[in-house]
């Protein structure tokens, strides 16, 4: 067990010092867990084998798995990969900072572990100011997958960051609830046309009109485990968001989904089952559940994504026996949502007419 420091910062104007003690843990080879405007990171210098490792151990989190590579600046990509395509250039002038993570090409400078042996690299710009603070004064790139243990929901706060790896890690910088709430769209660059691997707070709809022959990965939209030939993106094939709870997720036109929800409830309640409901504002009302929670307006994709996966804690934290959630439309950040509530369920989707 370490002693997990907690710096609690100002998200949009974070004290020098405390960044500066966050930052020599850094340098020192430590891990510091920070937030970002997607989800909270487990930071480690990207260059240093050894403390990537570590990174790794303390989420538990599969060696074949490479965490995402964060910069301060579009110009620190150059010295990690070997070329930056035309299409890599627009994506990073429009959306960076920000929720879009673009895969090229690794150059020798990035060790083995920090890209799983693979021969691209995965890098993003986050839009925080502590996240940005963080890699400027710890004076390299920093490797951050979401800073939860493996298989957990991403953590929207840094309570959720010490539910999971408190005596895990060095230091937790606590700097309020993320913005977006889902992680970053990863885009992969070094193919023509560019494939989206990931769904998340860059919506397809927006990146289409930057790159308009970008298209989705089959596995974004998956209904069901995709064949191990058709993976392309480690993440694809590691359970993901899991609840201790058994989640079905139901789809379909909403009256459809509500009645469906309440008689499974009923039938699941009728044998001792605790169950929780994830529903939107507008059905809520329509529900009979031991543990039920909305997770925003259907008519606001946006909040239903920066309130979901503290939603599915809290529910799991109730000690549920099965969660239904309610099917959202796959548009916009609702697409990264589906995404995750589907995974989330282990593709244990029901559809209604
Ligand atoms: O918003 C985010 O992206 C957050 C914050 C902390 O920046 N980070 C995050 O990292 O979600 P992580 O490690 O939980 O997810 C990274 C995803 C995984 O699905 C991984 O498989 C994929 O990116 N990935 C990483 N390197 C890759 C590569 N070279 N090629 C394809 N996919 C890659
Ligand atoms: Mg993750």
């Amino acid at each position: 067990m370490k002693q997990t420091l907690i710096i609690r910062v100002n998200p949009e104007n974070p004290s020098g010092v405390k960044i500066q003690t966050a930052a020599k843990i850094i340098q020192n080879g430590g891990l510091v867990a920070f937030p970002t405007e997607t989800v909270y990171g487990l930071g480690a210098n990207a260059l240093n084998a050894d403390a990537v490792l570590a990174l790794f151990a303390a989420k538990k989190r599969p060696l074949d798995n490479p965490p995402i590579v964060h910069v301060a600046s579009p110009v620190e990509v150059a010295r990690l990969v070997q070329e930056v395509p035309k299409k890599a250039e627009l994506l990073m002038e429009k959306f960076w900072p920000g929720p879009l993570t673009l895969v090229f090409k690794h150059s020798t400078i990035v060790p083995d572990v920090t890209t799983a042996g693979l021969d691209t690299v995965a890098i993003r710009m986050p839009k925080h100011q502590v996240a940005l603070s963080l890699i400027r004064s710890s004076g390299c790139p920093i490797a951050a997958p979401s800073a939860n243990l493996a298989g957990k929901p991403s953590p929207t706060t840094a309570q959720h960051v010490y539910e999971d790896l408190n005596g895990r890690v060095d230091a937790i910088i606590d700097g309020g609830a993320t913005n977006i709430g889902v992680e970053s769209t990863v885009v992969d660059v070094t193919v023509t046309p560019p494939i989206v691997l990931r769904p998340g707070g860059t919506t397809f709809e927006v990146l289409k009109r930057i790159v308009s022959d970008v298209k989705l990965h089959a596995f974004v939209e998956a209904e069901e485990e995709l064949p191990l030939e058709k993976i392309q993106s480690p993440g694809m094939k590691h359970r993901h968001y899991a609840p201790k709870a058994d989640v079905l997720l139901i789809e379909g036109p909403v009256s459809a989904v509500t009645n469906k929800i309440q008689e499974l409830a009923d039938s699941y309640r009728s044998k001792g089952n605790k169950v929780g409901v994830l529903a939107t504002d507008e059905t809520q009302a329509a529900y009979k559940a031991d543990v039920l929670r909305s997770l925003g307006s259907r008519f606001n994709l946006p909040s239903i994504a920066q309130n979901l996966f503290r939603i599915i804690r809290e529910v799991d934290s109730q000690n549920v026996d099965v969660i239904l959630a309610e099917g959202i439309p796959s548009e916009g950040m609702g697409l990264a949502v589906m995404n995750r509530l589907r995974k989330a369920s282990g593709y244990h989707i029901i559809k209604t007419q």
